[in-house]
C-alpha cells in the first residue's frame, strides 16, 4: 500500500511554482561557473503529490529538481518516513535511471542528516540550492545556522506561520513544551520581549500578566528579523501562502547564505520577482 502524500491546497502549487521558477534561473545563472551545482531537498516526500480527490498526481519538488531542463551535479533527497522514501527512490529508478549516480535518498531527520551532508561538502567548490518544506515546526534554527555558515547556500525555507502563531496565545499562558519549541524554531526567547506586553490590568493577584502584542504583519517582520541574524540577504517579501478561509499558513522566505554582494544581488534580485510576480 503506497503511503499517498496528499495535496495541501492551491498554496502547494504556488509554493512549487515559485520553487521551479527560482530552480530554472539559478541554473541558468550557474551554467557556466566553475562551481558543482548541488540540489538539496531535505522533507523530499515521495516526488509525488495525490490531489484530495485522488484523481491527479502531480510532480513534487523532488520530480520537479529532477526534471529541470538545465542539471544539478548532485541531489540529494532526504525523508523521515520510510515508506516515502521507498516510494521516492522507486520512482527515481523508474523515472530518472540516467541520473540514478548523481542522485542520493537518505531516510531520517533533516535536521541530523543535513549536519552530516553540509559537513562533508567542500564549499569552496560547491554551491547549493537548498528546499526546507517541512509540515510544520520540524527545522531547527541550529540547522539554519549551519546553512548559513556554509556560505554557499540559496535557500528556500517554509516557515510554519500559523503554527507558531497558533503557539503564540494571547493571554502569554504558554504550555513549557510550546515555549521549548519557539525557542528551537526562532533561536532564542527574544520573542517573548518582542511579541508580548504587560496587561495594563493586574491580574486576581494584583499582578502584571503578559498578554500578546503581535499582529500577523508584525510577526512576519519578526521572523524575517530573525533570518536576518544569520543570513546576510533576506527577501523581505516573503510570500505569504494562505489557506481556503484566507488565513496565513506559511511564510515562504528566501535567503542567501554567501558573502559575496554579487551572488546575493543576483540571487535576491531573482527570487525578489519571483516572489512578487509569481502567481
Ligand atoms: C510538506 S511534505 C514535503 C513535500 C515535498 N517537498 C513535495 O513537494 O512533494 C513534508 C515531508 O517531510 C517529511 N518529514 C516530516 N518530518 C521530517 C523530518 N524531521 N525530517 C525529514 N523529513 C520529514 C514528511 O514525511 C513529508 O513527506
Amino acid at each position: 500500500m503506497k503511503d499517498l502524500q496528499k495535496f495541501g491546497g492551491n498554496w502547494t502549487i504556488e509554493k512549487l511554482d515559485i520553487l521551479t521558477s527560482y530552480l530554472d534561473a539559478y541554473l541558468t545563472a550557474l551554467k557556466n561557473r566553475k562551481f558543482k551545482k548541488i540540489y538539496i531537498d531535505a522533507f523530499a516526500g515521495t516526488g509525488k503529490i495525490t490531489t484530495k480527490d485522488e484523481s491527479q498526481v502531480l510532480a513534487g519538488s523532488a520530480k520537479r529538481a529532477l526534471m529541470a531542463e538545465n542539471k544539478f551535479d548532485h541531489y540529494y533527497f532526504i525523508e523521515f518516513n520510510s515508506k516515502k522514501a521507498t516510494e521516492l527512490n522507486e520512482m527515481i529508478a523508474q523515472e530518472f535511471q540516467a541520473y540514478l549516480s548523481k542522485v542520493t535518498v537518505c531516510r531520517g531527520d533533516a535536521n541530523v542528516v543535513l549536519k552530516s551532508i553540509l559537513e562533508h561538502i567542500d564549499w569552496r567548490y560547491n554551491r547549493a540550492l537548498m528546499f526546507l518544506d517541512p509540515c510544520a515546526t520540524e527545522v531547527n534554527w541550529t540547522t539554519l545556522e549551519i546553512v548559513a555558515q556554509t556560505k554557499a547556500i540559496d535557500l528556500w525555507y517554509l516557515f510554519p506561520f500559523s503554527a507558531l502563531n497558533r503557539m503564540l496565545k494571547k493571554d502569554g499562558n504558554i504550555d513549557y513544551s510550546w515555549e521549548k519549541c519557539i525557542d528551537r524554531l526562532l533561536g532564542d526567547s527574544g520573542w517573548k520581549t518582542e511579541l508580548y506586553i504587560e496587561d495594563p490590568q493586574l491580574n486576581f493577584f494584583g499582578e502584571q500578566d503578559m498578554i500578546k502584542n503581535a499582529s500577523t504583519e508584525h510577526l512576519q517582520k519578526y521572523i524575517i528579523k530573525r533570518l536576518k541574524t544569520i543570513f546576510p540577504a533576506v527577501a523581505t517579501n516573503p510570500r505569504i501562502l494562505l489557506n481556503e478561509k484566507k488565513s496565513p499558513l506559511f511564510l515562504f522566505c528566501f535567503a542567501v547564505s554567501s558573502d559575496n554582494p554579487i551572488a546575493q544581488r543576483i540571487a535576491m534580485r531573482i527570487a525578489g520577482y519571483i516572489l512578487d510576480h509569481k502567481e
